[in-house]
């Protein structure tokens, strides 16, 4: 009788791979455009912390909503308030920037695109990482990207703040081009708010039984249907953001002065 041996398990190793990519496609397109895309929006911001022409009577620029320093100018003031008091001088949005800064730093679907466009890791499917080594969000700092769900809270604040500011110009001037596009502005900004994931989740993230808990079940429907488009709700209230921004204080400086302005 004859014995047969058991076959040596196979080693399982990765390819040999000499070159970064094997890909032909224009892989690097989408992190470039990505790039740039991110890049206009922090020179921008920094550049609109700065500017100190924010408000033109009933416009707010949203950088600098809520405006809580005081030296806001009067209407500016949310419901005249100026908490900080008088030893707070410096530009007024950088009391807020904080929040929705943060919440777009930590958002599931920025922290994705930026580590693929600004730290190539990776900077695409298929595509080798410049970096020798992988941590994840294990440690310090990236670990503090599990406070989103915190900001999370603090941005739904911030869109009803945009939200009332949109109804302010609606009331005062209906007729005004800056009043819709602070309108569309509210409107892109509390949508892409309710479709973050710390969103779904406290919907009804750790529920078992729907049926139990029906009006949980629409929030989270509704909120699921938001989330499947987070992305391309995250590129267009960043682009609302920033020209709603921009177009108020192009009023207030005079520089857009037509009739419906
Ligand atoms: Fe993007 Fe929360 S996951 S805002």
């Amino acid at each position: 009788m004859t014995q047969t041996t058991p076959e040596a398990p196979v080693r399982r190793q990765r390819a040999q791979v000499k070159v970064r990519t094997l890909r032909t496609d224009r892989w690097w397109l989408a992190p470039l455009v990505t790039f740039l895309g991110l890049s206009s929006f922090l020179v921008y911001g920094v550049w609109a912390i700065i500017d100190n022409t924010y408000f033109v009577d009933p416009y707010i620029a949203p950088f600098a909503s809520p405006c809580l320093a005081s030296s806001c100018p009067e209407g500016a003031r949310l419901f005249g308030w100026a908490p900080f008091g008088d030893w707070y001088t410096l530009p007024p949005g950088l009391l807020i920037l904080g929040l929705p800064g943060g919440f777009r730093l930590t958002c599931y679907y920025y922290r994705k695109s930026y580590y693929r466009s600004f730290w190539l890791s990776p900077p695409a499917c298929a595509v080798q990482e410049p970096h020798g080594k992988y941590t994840g969000e294990r440690r310090f700092p990236l670990i503090l990207q599990n406070i989103h769900r915190y900001f999370f809270y603090a941005a739904i604040l911030i869109g009803l703040v945009l939200a009332y500011d949109a109804v302010l110009a609606l009331i005062h001037k209906p007729q005004g081009l800056g009043t819709w596009i602070l309108v569309i502005n509210a409107v892109l900004i509390n949508m892409y708010t309710l479709s973050c994931h710390s969103c779904r989740h406290i919907t009804a993230g750790r529920l078992n039984h729907f049926s139990r808990h029906p009006l949980r079940y629409r929030a989270w429907t509704f909120v699921s249907k938001l989330n499947a488009k987070h992305q391309q709700l995250a590129w267009a209230s960043m682009f609302s953001v920033m020209i709603a921004d921009f177009y108020v204080r192009m009023v207030a400086k005079g520089i857009i002065a037509f009739p419906f302005a």
